[in-house]
């Protein structure tokens, strides 16, 4: 990638399209989340090599426990042996993995897995993996209103020092805003993903399934985002 390249600095994938993937090549729909994980480790290792330093995956969301219980229980064994086995090569990487989302229901095994990752990545400083399962942004404001109401109750912190900062810094994970948020699939949906933490992000809807997401539609994505004039709110340069 050419070097004067603009690297977004907090990049957001939501990682759609992999039962589609699966049932256009007649397989069931697990098997894309199975080459899914292929996929998404050629592009951690893809972020951190061009310089990216925050990535937010949209692993597995609230609303998520609603599928059949046989595609649930396959994700969840599916986690488990990513952070367990798939991606254990991301401590040698220099890769920090953290979680968003609530606990709650998840299975104990599958909190014992991301806890280790988590600890044997801890101190890891390239990149950022900021995992989102069991995630939705509205369980997040509430998770977050809870905890503030908290400290106010227990009189740590004053009505004033709730701003915009405060809350950012309360969320699942303190991490700086997203810059770009791609979505596979060709689906132009949010979907409940990091809604507070996406206000000025670009956005950018490819239309392959996410098990084809390969490194060179990443760089493609890249390319894009050098195109976008981002002004925050300010005027047109
Ligand atoms: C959306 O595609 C994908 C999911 C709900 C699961 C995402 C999980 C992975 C990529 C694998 C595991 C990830 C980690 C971090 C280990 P879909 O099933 O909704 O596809 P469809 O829209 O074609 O039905």
């Amino acid at each position: 990638m050419e070097n004067e390249l603009k690297i977004p600095n907090h990049v957001g994938i939501i990682m759609d399209g992999n039962g589609r993937w699966a049932q256009e090549r007649g397989m069931v729909r697990t098997m894309g989340h199975k080459n899914a994980i292929k996929t998404l480790k050629a592009l951690c290792l893809h972020m951190a090599d061009v310089g990216v330093k925050y990535a937010s995956l949209y692993a597995f969301s609230t609303e998520n426990f609603k599928r059949e219980k046989s595609e649930v229980d396959y994700l969840m064994d599916l986690f488990i042996s990513s952070f367990t086995k798939e991606f254990k090569f991301l401590i040698e990487k220099n890769v920090r993995v953290v979680f968003s989302g609530r606990r709650e229901p998840l299975p104990e095994k599958v909190l014992e897995a991301m806890d280790k990752i988590q600890e044997d990545t801890k101190n890891n400083k390239d990149l950022v993996l900021n995992i989102c399962l069991n995630y939705g942004s509205h369980a997040e404001m509430v998770d977050t209103t809870k905890k503030i109401c908290e400290m106010y109750k227990e009189g740590k912190i004053e009505l004033d020092d709730i701003n915009e900062e405060f809350i950012q810094k309360n969320l699942y994970q303190d991490l700086p805003p997203l810059d770009f948020v791609i979505r596979t699939s060709g689906e132009l949906r949010l979907s409940n993903f990091m809604m507070y933490q996406a206000s000025y992000a670009e956005f950018y809807f490819p239309q392959v399934y996410f098990p084809d997401f390969t490194t060179e539609e990443f760089d493609k994505a890249i390319l894009e985002f050098n195109k976008r004039n981002r002004r925050f709110g300010g005027v047109k340069k």
